[in-house]
């Protein structure tokens, strides 16, 4: 078996994503140093595959760490790689801490590549990177503008960086662009484990909805949309996860045509914050305690995906329904607050 380096493989995406790999013949092995993710959710994925996962406690930021995951792993023919900060707002108010980590752990895994001669490299990237575009729905060759946070320039800027290291080695390279994943896995078994009061929409709607959080803001209903809130181009997170199984194996099967391909990964369908809401309600019989709050600084107004290239190249079509987000968000919920303890204990005494 093609055995395959997932970074961040604790967290929400590399969780899924590792998930997807085994059940698709991969081998798999993760490196997360926990910092922001908790290693119980690799019990979630043991449970769903029956299959074991090591993961090394490693910060990618430190070099001969990082060198000795491959040195101990001659055998690793890809990396998928999750591991970033990833908080619009804690990057304002700390860009350094966002360049360094995410960059410096990039540049340490690429040093990684070269000198391994790894294969094949799969990058987590982001919507974000088109900034507020002036057309959607955005294609890939959508110009990027200026991002709206260090978070996404650090983004940008990975971008930049693979596509040039690409040009001078042997390694194939995809970047995918994720909208705005959501849901949890239908089992209930692994889901997004927030830190701290959510910033993202459709956390802040189920604990909201569980009485984790007393009310949630709208940010915003006076923009120029069909209803005056925001349009993003929300996405299933299992359907996701599977994007990077098809990317690949479309570089195994030596179809990529350049060396570093980018495919935008979203379902193609722009859904406002408040239709959002409606759907939550609607799969769950609850009514969201909600108000009408100011704009947040820094949202983009609207943007969704053209997704045609990752459907023809890659074979990829998004299967989860906005219901579906929506039902299996609030099922892993639901499960956390039976497994209240079991997740929400402090991380330092889990390792
Ligand atoms: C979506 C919409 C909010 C919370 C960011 C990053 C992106 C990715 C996902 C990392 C906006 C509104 C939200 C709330 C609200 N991050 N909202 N009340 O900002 O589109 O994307 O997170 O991978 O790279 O840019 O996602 O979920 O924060 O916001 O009204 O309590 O929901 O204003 O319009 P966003 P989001």
């Amino acid at each position: 078996m093609n055995k395959i380096l997932v970074t961040g493989g604790c967290g929400y995406i590399g969780s899924h994503t590792i998930v997807d790999l085994l059940e698709n013949g991969y081998e798999v092995i993760s490196v997360d140093n926990n910092s922001r993710s908790n290693p119980r959710i690799l019990e979630g994925v043991e449970k769903i595959t029956g299959k074991k996962i090591k993961n090394y406690k490693v910060d990618l930021c430190n070099f001969d760490d990082t060198f000795a995951i491959f040195t101990e792993n001659p055998d690793i023919r890809g990396i998928v790689h999750f591991a970033a900060y990833k908080a619009v707002g804690e990057s304002v108010e700390q860009p350094l801490m966002y360049f360094e980590n995410n960059l410096l752990s990039l540049i340490n895994l690429l040093k990684c590549v070269q000198e391994f001669d790894i294969p094949y490299f799969v990058f987590s990237s982001s919507c974000t990177v088109y900034g507020n575009p002036n057309e959607i729905p955005v294609t890939e060759t959508t110009p990027p503008k200026p991002a709206e946070s260090p978070y996404g320039y650090s983004k940008q800027m990975g971008e930049q960086i693979i596509n040039e290291f690409s040009k001078a080695a042997r390694a194939q390279c995809i970047l995918l662009r994720y909208f705005n994943p959501v849901g949890a896995h239908p089992s209930a078994l692994i889901g997004e484990l927030p830190i701290g009061r959510p910033a993202n929409l459709v956390p802040a709607i189920t604990q909201t909805a569980i009485g984790k959080l007393p009310q949630m803001q709208v940010h915003g209903d006076d923009y120029p949309t069909r209803d005056g809130s925001c349009i993003r181009d929300y996405v299933h997170v299992s359907d996701i996860a599977h994007a990077h199984t098809l990317a690949l194996t479309y570089m195994f099967s030596q179809k990529n045509q350049k060396k570093c391909e980018v495919f935008n990964l979203g379902t193609g369908q722009g859904v406002t914050v408040l239709e959002a809401i409606r759907a939550f309600e609607k799969v769950s019989g609850i009514k969201l305690n909600y108000v009408i709050g100011p704009r947040r600084p820094g949202d983009v107004v609207a943007i969704y995906a053209n997704n045609d290239l990752a459907q023809k190249q890659l074979g990829w079509i998004p299967r989860f329904s906005l219901d579906d987000m929506m039902a299996t968000a609030w099922r892993w919920e639901q499960k956390l607050k039976v497994d209240e303890k079991f997740y929400n204990t402090k991380y330092s005494e889990l390792n």
